[in-house]
């Protein structure tokens, strides 16, 4: 059975393993290949799919293939953006935004809906919160939520006004443990890990110039890490997974083997206490403005 977790306070159990539905929104990716694998995810027991507005195709075909079974999983997505007529970041698009993505995923209630990387001078005005908020108390949405890095991470947390966050945290992106966790943790928020496997930067040999995994790989060369007996996704993983707080760690993927690979790892815990130490050493040792990555 896969690892269950809270989410923070809210009373929905999240899969330690979450599925991050970005690389299903690419068109390349054909449409029976997506409905089987969507189908798979759930059938090996992931119970959190994580979207957003920006991923392309995702939202969509996550309501055209899983509206039948929506009742097994938690369902999370991202707004803010990218309605229509509608000037991003204003209480009118995050309104509509959530009411557009209910539509799309073919749902009458979103569990988590994030604010997607809001700038903190727009969260400072409130009226994006508030929106979030009223759709809470309309039974739109059942925890509002805010995703995102750094000073505007650390405003939404000081706000106390959102049930859990997501950010980054991964071997190469470590400052959530110190900064982030233990106020999620007192707050009782969830906390949905992203980029878990920091874009798998190992699979390159060269500098991967203008790839999203490029700061990820100059950092892991800076670490100089050594996986030892264990290949590389499973230290990554058990790495991300295993602090307390951690409701889920949301692994992107389009190949099924892959993420039931991911959920078998799993299942050999935390990593060796040492082990954690000389990875969260090694981090601390090259930190050098080395802040969280949107
Ligand atoms: N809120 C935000 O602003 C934000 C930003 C970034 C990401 N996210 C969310 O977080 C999710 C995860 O981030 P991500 O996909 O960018 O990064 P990630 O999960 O750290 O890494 C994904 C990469 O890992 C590979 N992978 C997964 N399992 C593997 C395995 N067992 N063995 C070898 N390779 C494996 C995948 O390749 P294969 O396809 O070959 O498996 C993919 O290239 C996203 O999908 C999205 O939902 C949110």
């Amino acid at each position: 059975m896969p690892i269950l977790r809270p989410y923070g306070s809210t009373g929905m159990a999240v899969s330690l393993l979450g599925f991050g539905a970005g690389h299903i929104g690419d068109p390349a990716f054909s449409e029976g290949a997506c409905g089987a694998f969507l189908h798979g995810l759930l059938d090996a027991g992931v119970t959190l799919v994580d979207t957003a507005r920006g991923y392309g195709l995702s939202e969509e075909r996550i309501g055209r293939h899983l509206a039948a079974r929506r009742g097994k999983f938690i369902l999370s997505t991202k707004v803010g953006y990218g309605v229509e007529g509608l000037e991003d970041w204003t209480h009118a698009c995050v309104a509509a935004g959530v009411d557009r993505a209910l539509k799309v995923l073919r749902t009458d209630h979103l569990d988590i809906v994030h604010l997607h990387s809001c700038p903190r001078e727009i969260l400072a005005q409130g009226g994006v919160i508030e929106a979030l908020e009223q759709a809470k108390a309309a039974g739109k949405i059942r925890a509002t939520a805010y995703s995102g890095e750094n000073e505007a991470l650390a405003f939404a947390l000081a706000s106390g006004r959102f049930d859990g966050v997501q950010c980054s945290l991964n071997l190469c992106d470590q400052r959530a443990l110190g900064d982030t966790l233990p106020v999620t943790r007192a707050q009782g928020l969830g906390l949905i890990a992203k980029r878990p496997l920091a874009n798998a930067p190992w699979l390159w040999a060269e500098r991967p110039a203008g790839e999203y995994c490029e700061v990820y790989w100059t950092r892991l060369k800076a670490m100089g890490l050594d996986p030892g007996d264990l290949d590389w996704p499973e230290l990554a993983l058990r790495f991300a997974a295993f602090h307390e707080g951690v409701s889920s760690c949301i692994v992107g993927t389009t190949k099924l083997e892959h993420l039931k690979a991911n959920l078998r790892v799993l299942e050999n815990g935390p990593l060796p206490a040492d082990q954690v130490a000389a990875i969260r050493a090694a981090f601390t040792a090259c930190d050098e403005g080395w802040d969280g990555q949107i």
